[in-house]
């Protein structure tokens, strides 16, 4: 088999369906009072490429602290659960999850990696490569939405399921307890979720990662409104916009928002709304919530799962858990 055949790429959703999801998203959040953009638009091409740029930033130490937890514990885990496949949700480019992978290998115990992410991009990235890396795998890969795709996602033997990178701080606060509930549900008794946290820290370090000095990350908050533009024949100034980032303590997570350095008045005219932002008011773009051992374990706990392990980089900064149903 070329490495073309051992990778496949199918749609869980209709882009009409993605595309009404938009507009629903983008009205509600543009007119209600404190205003908001789900974190899932961040992530067209650019964006994706936008976020690879984020893992290799000095400040940004989540990628190089989790990939260390996986260097140090990848082979114990593949010989502990004997995956068949892997199903890894929000994959992106798959890097970290190539230590996973060659574990699998190495123990014998499957060849079938099935990334779920939003991105195109990135998972045709991620399949390329990877066949061509590995010419014993087989990916599957799917894009869609995670929140609410999941389910559809076809299954072949013992599963892991990874959700690396701490994407989990970036849901909505609320809707973690239904997200967690689905995956402990989709879970066999023999699989295992394997979740990547970031840990609370110094104020100090959370807040350089996400506020880079080279600017990578206030590209990456106004790539949404280009988004937004995009798909909505939209007229967002991203020159009006000021990247924010601060920490909540109540949530334990960094708030990401883009506040208007002037008054804008906003055309989407391929849904017929017009939005008056006053200067100092601000769009919530993204959640990036962070994580003691016990707020995680208790999370999964309260979705039905049982923590196994805690595994942690040498300072501390990021933990993967490692949980079952
Ligand atoms: N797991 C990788 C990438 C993390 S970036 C890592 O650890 O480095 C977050 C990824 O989740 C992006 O690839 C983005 O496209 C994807 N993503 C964000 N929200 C999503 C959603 N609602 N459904 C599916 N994928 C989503
Ligand atoms: C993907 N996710 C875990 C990143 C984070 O740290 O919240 C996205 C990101 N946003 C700004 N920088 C990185």
């Amino acid at each position: 088999m070329t490495h073309a055949e051992r990778f496949t790429l199918e749609w869980l959703s209709q882009p009409a369906d993605f595309k009404s999801q938009l507009i629903r998203d983008v009205r509600s959040g543009l007119i209600a009072k404190n205003r908001s953009l789900p974190s899932i638009y961040f992530y067209d091409d650019y964006g994706s490429e936008l976020f690879e740029e984020i893992t290799r930033l000095p400040e940004y130490y989540l990628t190089r602290a989790e990939a260390e937890i996986l260097e140090t514990h990848a082979d114990n885990l593949i010989a502990a659960f004997r995956p068949v496949e892997m199903m890894e949700i929000g994959a992106g480019f798959a890097r970290k999850t190539r230590i996973l992978l060659d574990a699998m290998h190495t123990e014998g115990t499957g060849n079938c990696y099935v990334p779920v992410d939003v991105s195109d991009l990135a998972l045709k990235h991620a399949g390329d490569s990877l066949t061509a890396a590995y010419p014993w795998l087989k990916v599957r890969a799917y894009v869609g939405d995670f929140l609410s795709d999941l389910h559809r996602v076809p299954r072949s033997g013992r599963r892991i399921v990874t959700f690396l990178g701490s994407t989990i701080g970036n849901l909505p606060p609320d809707e973690r307890p239904r997200f967690l509930a689905e995956v402990a549900e989709s879970l066999e008794p023999d699989d295992a979720f394997i979740l990547g946290v970031d840990l609370v820290k110094d104020e100090a370090t959370m807040v350089a990662a996400y506020s880079d000095a080279q600017g990578v990350s206030a590209a990456f908050n106004k790539n949404i409104l280009t988004v937004i533009n995009r798909h909505l024949g939209g007229d967002f100034p991203l020159d009006a916009f000021a990247h924010e980032t601060r920490f909540e303590p109540d949530g334990m997570c960094m708030k990401q928002s883009l506040r208007a350095l002037r008054d804008v008045t906003v055309h989407l005219t391929d849904i017929h709304l017009t939005v008056r932002i006053s200067e100092g008011e601000s769009i919530h773009t993204e959640w990036s919530c962070k994580f003691t051992k016990e707020s995680v374990a208790a999370q999964l706990e309260a979705a039905g799962l049982t923590v196994a392990e805690i595994l942690t980089d040498r300072q501390d900064r990021f933990a993967l858990v490692v949980a079952t149903r």
